[in-house]
């Protein structure tokens, strides 16, 4: 048996180019951020064995592993992974699980990505499974179907491994993201939305009028592979007039939302190179790209002033690991 309080977390993510169009196989862009969730799996204290704790979201419900009828999308999410772990090992007696996060939720940052895949880490570290990391992210893909129904699994990707990928059809091309030519800032526009509700959005869409949603998609392609080449040559100036193409084929999707807009607006006073939502939109949040940092300083002071939760954000190589 393994020590008896472990920790185990995973980044969230922001994502730079492709969302939406990404779950009909095209590409995308993305990077893991500094804020990440956790999952603390624990064999101390008897009474609260066999439970499941998600403080942030329901502080006064400790959930059976035991699945119920009418149980939160999220939490049947992650009683499906721990079940997946405790058929294979029934004999051994149940952790306690507290999961908690510094991923804003709902927010387009992959919360539920990082959550699932700290989950799965913490668990196959308490059943000794020696899960693999492609195996983690397998099983982590699965906790998101039940979330979001048709992910393109570009979140739970990114959770695993962490850094920059370039992401096509469930196949991940690491990238190099020049991070310290440029600096992305969040803001956060207050406005809670739901990644299954706007997929299906565009969705209704795309079967109302498939040739142009299809044209929509195709030019998001261009813009992602324009992107890539531009991370390569460390074309900021470029990098930046893609965002604000690829938001305007997003407003074009139906997933804009008019805080989104203000804060674009509050980015471009601030000399934003480029800006846009990032995730599933709708609300959510907005990243802005800039060549000098005090200007992205000023983004997130203006962004503050307007009651925007704002940060300025680093990405991480680190994936999901055990915490020290
Ligand atoms: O809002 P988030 O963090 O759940 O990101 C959703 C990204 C989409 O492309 C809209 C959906 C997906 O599964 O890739």
């Amino acid at each position: 048996m393994n020590s008896k309080i472990n920790s185990f977390s995973a980044p969230g993510k922001i994502i730079l180019f492709g969302e939406h169009s990404v779950v009909y196989g095209y590409p995308a862009i993305a990077i893991a951020i500094d804020k990440r969730a956790r999952t603390i799996i624990s064999s101390e204290n008897e009474d609260k064995r066999g439970f499941l704790h998600v403080p942030d979201l329901y502080p006064n419900n400790f959930f059976p592993f035991i699945k119920k009828e009418n149980m939160p999308r999220d939490i049947a999410a992650h009683l499906k992974i721990i079940k997946y772990f405790t058929d294979s090992s029934p004999s051994k007696k149940l952790p306690y699980i507290s999961i908690t996060s510094d991923i804003p939720i709902s927010a387009g940052l992959g919360s539920s990505a990082a959550v699932i895949v700290s989950l799965t880490k913490a668990l196959s570290y308490y059943y000794d499974t020696y899960t693999s990391l492609d195996e983690i992210n397998h099983i982590a893909f699965k906790g998101e179907i039940i979330q979001h129904k048709t992910p393109s699994g570009i979140d739970n990707t990114i959770a695993t491994y962490g850094g920059g990928i370039y992401y096509h059809n469930g196949k991940i091309v690491n990238i190099s993201v020049p991070s310290s030519s440029f600096y992305i800032t969040v803001a956060n526009s207050m406005v809670k939305r739901n990644t299954k509700d706007l997929v299906l959005k565009v969705r209704q869409k795309y079967e109302k009028d498939k040739e142009t949603v299809q044209s929509l998609f195709i030019q998001i392609d261009t813009i992602v592979k324009e992107a890539l080449k531009a991370i390569k040559e460390k074309d900021i100036a470029h990098l930046g007039e893609l965002m604000n193409q690829n938001q305007k084929i997003l407003d074009k999707l139906g997933v804009g939302h008019p805080e989104i807009s203000k804060i674009i607006k509050i980015f471009k006073q601030s000399n934003s190179l480029g800006a846009k939502l990032t995730g599933a939109g709708g609300g959510g949040c907005v990243i802005g790209l800039f060549h000098k940092k005090e200007d992205a300083i000023k983004a997130v002071n203006r962004s503050r002033e307007n009651n925007y939760q704002s940060f300025l954000t680093l990405s991480t190589n680190i994936g999901v690991k055990k915490d020290e």
